[in-house]
């Protein structure tokens, strides 16, 4: 059984509580991020906490501990979990309180939850075959940049995905591509350009992104800033999405659509390769 961290304590999971007043459960109010471990060290421990900052300064929400404090956390549950390599997701909620729609007292503490879930992030066999998306319309809200906890259109575009016979979905908006239901989008153009669309409300800025547009820059990867429309998706030379439990996948299919040689391309490979390595060497 796992151990987690529950407002100031570890426990078994299941002895862990949570207020049935919990602003997260009642109004999705709350805000999460997700850490790579790798060989029990954090993946851009500092970007996930950059960016958590940013998604509560943006929703008017306390931190509800300082960047040593969780990275202290997060260390204690690696450790109390013997966690090799898999994810740890933080979530931080603006509190319990009787339920109102509007934002209780700025004194209510906020909730945090922090658990750890083992996975084989290098080894996935996805990596070898690749993956299929299909594309569904982008029904979220309008401020997909915060890393908020409602994740239920993301889920339904997840089944929406499954049930045709795809692993996930590429989400659309004004027939351009917003990103993946979690991770960010890419394609590369027959003339090796890497395309992502830019950073704005639209989209999560994703740490791994940054990571990936900067290491493609520094290895001669010409990269593009821009939406791209479904129809040139489909024609792209390469397809992959990033992120934190991903890191560089390729995508050989978007609905019907074949994408180069229906395998991995040259460069979604060498990007996984690249990053991993900085990541690791990286890691804290
Ligand atoms: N998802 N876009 C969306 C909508 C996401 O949910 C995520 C992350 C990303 C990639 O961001 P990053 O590179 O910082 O992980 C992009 C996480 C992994 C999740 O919810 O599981």
């Amino acid at each position: 059984m796992r151990t987690v961290y529950v407002n100031g304590i570890f426990c078994p999971e299941n002895q862990a509580v949570v207020s049935v007043f919990d602003r997260g459960f009642l109004f999705a109010d709350g805000v999460y991020e997700v850490t790579s471990v790798l060989g029990g060290r954090l993946i851009d421990f500092s970007g996930h906490m950059a960016r958590l900052r940013r998604s509560l300064d943006e929703l008017s929400m306390a931190a509800p501990a300082g960047e040593d404090e969780l990275l202290s956390i997060h260390r204690q549950l690696v450790d109390k979990n013997g966690l090799d390599e898999g994810m740890i997701y933080l979530q931080v909620t603006r509190g319990s309180a009787d339920r109102d729609f509007l934002y209780p007292p700025e004194d209510t503490p906020a909730s945090l939850v922090l658990f750890t879930q083992a996975a084989n992030l290098r080894a996935r066999p996805q990596v070898q075959t690749g993956i299929r998306v299909v594309t569904v319309p982008d029904l979220r809200w309008q401020r997909r940049d915060i890393k908020t906890v409602q994740l239920l259109y993301p889920s339904m575009a997840k089944m929406e995905a499954k049930r045709r016979g795809a692993d996930d979905a590429w989400l659309v908006e004004d027939e351009v591509i917003t990103e993946g239901t979690s991770n960010n989008a890419y394609i590369v153009t027959a003339d090796g350009k890497l395309i992502t669309r830019p950073l704005s409300h639209s989209i999560l800025h994703g740490i791994t992104r940054t990571a990936i547009l900067r290491l493609a820059a520094e290895h001669g990867v010409p990269v593009e800033e821009r939406p791209f429309t479904v129809e040139e998706a489909k024609q792209s030379r390469e397809a992959f999405v990033t992120s934190a439990s991903t890191f560089v996948m390729p995508v050989v299919q978007i609905d019907e659509a074949v994408i180069g040689e229906g395998s991995p391309g040259p460069i979604a490979r060498k990007l996984r390769t690249i990053y991993l390595e900085e990541a690791e060497r990286t890691a804290i």
